[in-house]
């Protein structure tokens, strides 16, 4: 058998923070791992394309790597409030892609975006079975102020109704003390 010995090549990729366009949204399903949120995807962009949430992608080479998205309304006042306090949610990196400091940077934005909009609050939710998303919501400023049974439900790219239920903690920061 040849031996072959293996070989690092450090390779440098810009990745750009943008707004979602339309032509992401098939690729968010990345190659059928979230195919079933189909429908939450067409609907998240045509609640950007009103004014009411806003689709963060972390571009790389035209392929949207990781995702934060922003609730600007809710008629929950303590997750949203118009022009006061934003949701932000939905947040998920592609796996080989962890570690790098991309979930971050796109929390770091969606904050940016939603100051020059006004906004003096933002809330974010961590599932209670999910520690180090808590720890790393902690260490960028967030504190724990309710908790929230987690229970939604959505259609699936099947026209099937899925029930979730994830309990989670709400965390919230002043926004401008970074
Ligand atoms: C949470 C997540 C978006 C972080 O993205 P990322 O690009 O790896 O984030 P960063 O590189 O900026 O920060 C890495 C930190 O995130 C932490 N982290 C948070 N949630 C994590 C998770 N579910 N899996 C792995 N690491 C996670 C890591 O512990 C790491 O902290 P460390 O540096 O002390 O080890 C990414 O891990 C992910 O997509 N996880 C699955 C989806 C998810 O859990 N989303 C949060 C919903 S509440």
């Amino acid at each position: 058998m040849t031996t072959f010995h293996e070989r690092t090549v450090s390779i440098q990729v810009n990745v750009v923070l943008r707004l979602a366009k339309r032509s992401d949204l098939s690729k968010l399903e990345w190659y059928g791992q979230y195919t079933h949120f189909r429908s939450i995807y067409r609907r998240t962009f045509q609640e950007m394309q009103h004014g009411n949430r806003l689709m963060l992608v972390a571009d790389c080479q035209d392929y949207p790597i990781g995702q934060l998205f922003v609730q600007l309304r809710s008629s929950e006042k303590q997750v949203a409030d118009d022009g006061r306090r934003a949701y932000l949610y939905s947040l998920r990196v592609m796996e080989m892609f962890r570690g790098l400091g991309i979930g971050s940077r796109l929390i770091r934005e969606a904050e940016d975006i939603v100051t020059t909009m006004g906004y003096s609050w933002v809330t974010i939710a961590a599932a209670k079975s999910n520690a180090k998303a808590r720890q790393l919501y902690e260490r960028m400023g967030y504190r724990i102020f309710a908790d929230d049974p987690g229970e939604w439900s959505y259609t699936d790219h099947q026209n099937i109704v899925r029930y979730v239920t994830d309990p989670c903690w709400l965390l919230e920061k002043r926004l401008n003390i970074r």
